[in-house]
């Protein structure tokens, strides 16, 4: 592959056990996501697509297989180091529940910049940044509990993108807007790749999702098919 990967990722198990009962998501996944490269994924409902992407971002440890983000295997890292790779280098959003209901729609942003320890003027500087490029000037200090859908979607964009990831994992993330919302927020992931070169990876089962990305792979029992 002539373009370098931001996130290659083989062998990946992952086994849930609740009870005496056992599901397991991924048995043996494979992806790789290169760099200024929207890549879609899409499957039937319990193929394992959601686990996958909290594996890739680190939110869950599998129990067998690897991730290496940027050239470094995050998979064995201690939690710290993990947590701090992930948020220096890789965006989240997932379907809900990204957004703390407690903080205004600019603290949300600068959450993860104060968290990794960034001087305040530089906080103060990319939270405008990202408030402006995606239209929300006007509400930084809006508590997130009144935004429309929509509005709370480009926040959860702009927090996954404040620290400048390499890499941007959304859940579908258009799966509860109108046509119109969704188009606004998908331009802005393609924007993000151009500008920003980053590895965009969208789940999704929305064809019009699909069809703006650059790869087109699909999820199956566990595993990912071409
Ligand atoms: N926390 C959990 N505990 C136990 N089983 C789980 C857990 N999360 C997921 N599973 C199971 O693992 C399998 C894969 O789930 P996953 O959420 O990854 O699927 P998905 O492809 O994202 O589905 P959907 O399209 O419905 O979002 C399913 O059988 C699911 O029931
Ligand atoms: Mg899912």
């Amino acid at each position: 592959m002539s373009t370098a990967a931001a996130v290659e990722a083989d062998g990946l198990y992952v086994i849930y056990r609740e009870r005496d009962l056992e599901t397991v998501a991924l048995r043996g996944a494979e992806i790789a996501l290169p760099e200024g490269t929207w890549t879609s994924l899409m499957g039937p409902s319990g193929s394992g697509k959601s686990t996958l992407v909290h594996v890739l971002g680190g939110l869950l440890e599998p129990s067998g297989g690897r991730v290496v983000i940027d050239g470094e295997d995050i998979t064995r890292l201690p939690p710290a180091e993990r947590a701090q790779r992930r948020r220096r280098r890789i965006g989240m959003v997932l379907q809900r529940d990204n957004l703390h209901p407690l903080l205004d729609v600019g603290d949300n942003i600068a959450l993860p910049l104060r968290l990794d320890g960034r001087p305040a003027p530089h906080i103060r500087s990319r939270v405008r940044e990202l408030l402006d490029s995606l239209g929300l000037s006007d509400r930084a200090r809006q508590p997130v509990g009144q935004l429309s859908g929509g509005e709370a979607q480009r926040v959860a964009i702009a927090v996954a993108l404040a620290a400048r990831p390499t890499v941007l994992l959304a859940d579908e993330i258009t799966g509860e807007l109108d046509a119109r919302t969704a188009t606004g927020v998908l331009d802005i992931l393609a924007r993000v790749r151009d500008d920003e070169g980053a590895a965009i990876l969208t789940v999704t089962h929305n064809p019009s999702v699909t069809e703006r990305a650059d790869l087109r792979l699909r999820m199956r029992d566990g595993i990912v098919i071409e």
